[in-house]
């Protein structure tokens, strides 16, 4: 069962807050610049205002384009967006993304120069505003940024990483040479303010690695959020990935989940589908819950594991020349209460995140 979260019919005055650190603070919004908030039918109206408002009273010329509903997230791979949208944004130095996601013309957007902050991973969603009032205002969004950058290093530092859960979890990832991204929702360097990542989720945050394709041997027990075909689900009974060289071999466990994830999987006749874990990521936000908005992937403690494609993501994140995945699809799947070890560092036992 996905936790409940408030579903917004009215502007909450906190959101204002919530818009307001957003675009300053992380998107480091400034007078004059132009931005662009993409959106759809998810996202209550008075949300997409209280953004384009923000932005307006922090002196930029601020634009609102509503787009069709596209598809769930776990198909953003192979979902093709008319020319239209790439051309009205390309003009823009800060998208506001809330419905577009994985796509290829965004990429080339912030090659160009545009920067693109994406409040709960573009998805939308009735509660959006109780989500990220919930994990930028109830919390403390610099000391989680401060706890991802320390986690960041020891994990770019890492050569092995070692997963292990008491319901079956036995994994490992070979990450010399790979460099982990802390994934905590600002774009500037906390020292200088100048914009080192043009590209932001928020909230975060969710240090982790993006992988090669190749990456990791073992089983991972899944008993968290399961992202696929047009569903997230929270499986009764874990379901059991079996990996080898970084490829799903068997999926079983949980008759309802399992069944279904190894059936959409066969029925796809995509050859990089069962590619993975092609990122690995962990949650520390203490205010996160289990809802269908993007802040299920930064629950305290949880590990994140996304399946398919990273071609897309890969140039936002990855300077090096790895060999990514390439599939019409990313899915994700959840471990709880993971034991994470970075070669002889132990960064979370069984859910509960160590002190660095
Ligand atoms: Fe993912």
């Amino acid at each position: 069962m996905i936790d409940y979260s408030d579903v917004s019919f009215e502007l909450k005055p906190e959101f204002l807050k919530v818009t307001r650190f957003i675009l300053e603070e992380q998107a480091v919004l400034k007078e004059g610049e132009k931005v662009l908030l993409i959106y759809d039918s998810h996202t209550p109206q008075h949300v997409i205002n209280a953004f384009l408002g923000t932005a307006m009273q922090l002196g930029a010329d601020a634009y609102s384009l509503k787009v069709p509903m596209a598809p769930h997230p776990a198909v953003q791979p192979a979902f093709t967006w008319d020319k239209l949208v790439e051309n009205s944004a390309r003009n823009a130095d800060l998208i506001i993304d809330m419905a577009i996601g994985y796509a290829e013309f965004m990429v080339h957007l912030v090659n160009d120069g545009a920067r693109i902050i994406m409040p709960g991973d573009a998805t939308g969603a009735p509660h959006i505003e109780d989500s990220l009032i919930r994990c930028l205002l109830l919390e403390d969004p610099y000391a989680v940024r401060d706890e991802a950058q320390k986690i960041t290093d020891i994990m770019s530092a890492g050569k092995s990483v070692h997963i292990t859960s008491e319901i079956g979890t036995d994994f490992t990832l070979d990450v010399e040479g790979v460099s982990a991204e802390a994934g905590h929702g600002f774009m500037s360097d906390p020292e200088t303010g100048e914009v080192v990542t043009p590209y932001q989720i928020t909230p975060g945050a969710m240090p982790g690695y993006l992988l090669p394709a190749g990456s990791g041997d073992g089983i991972l027990a899944i008993d968290g959020v399961t992202l696929y075909e047009n569903v997230h689900q929270i499986p009764q009974d874990p379901v059991f990935l079996t990996l080898e060289k970084g490829k799903i071999v068997d999926v079983r466990g949980d008759r309802r989940v399992a069944t279904r994830l190894r059936e959409w999987l066969q029925l796809l006749d995509d050859e990089g589908c069962c590619n993975g874990p092609v990122h690995a990521n962990i949650g520390l936000s203490r205010m996160a819950r289990l809802t269908e908005h993007l802040e299920w992937e930064r629950v305290r403690g949880s590990m994140v594991f996304g399946f398919g494609d990273n071609s897309i993501l890969g140039p936002y994140y990855s300077s090096s020349k790895m060999k990514l995945s390439k599939s019409g699809v990313h899915w994700d799947a959840q471990i709880l209460t993971p034991t994470l070890d970075v070669d002889d560092i132990r960064i979370s036992e069984n859910g509960i995140v160590q002190k660095i």
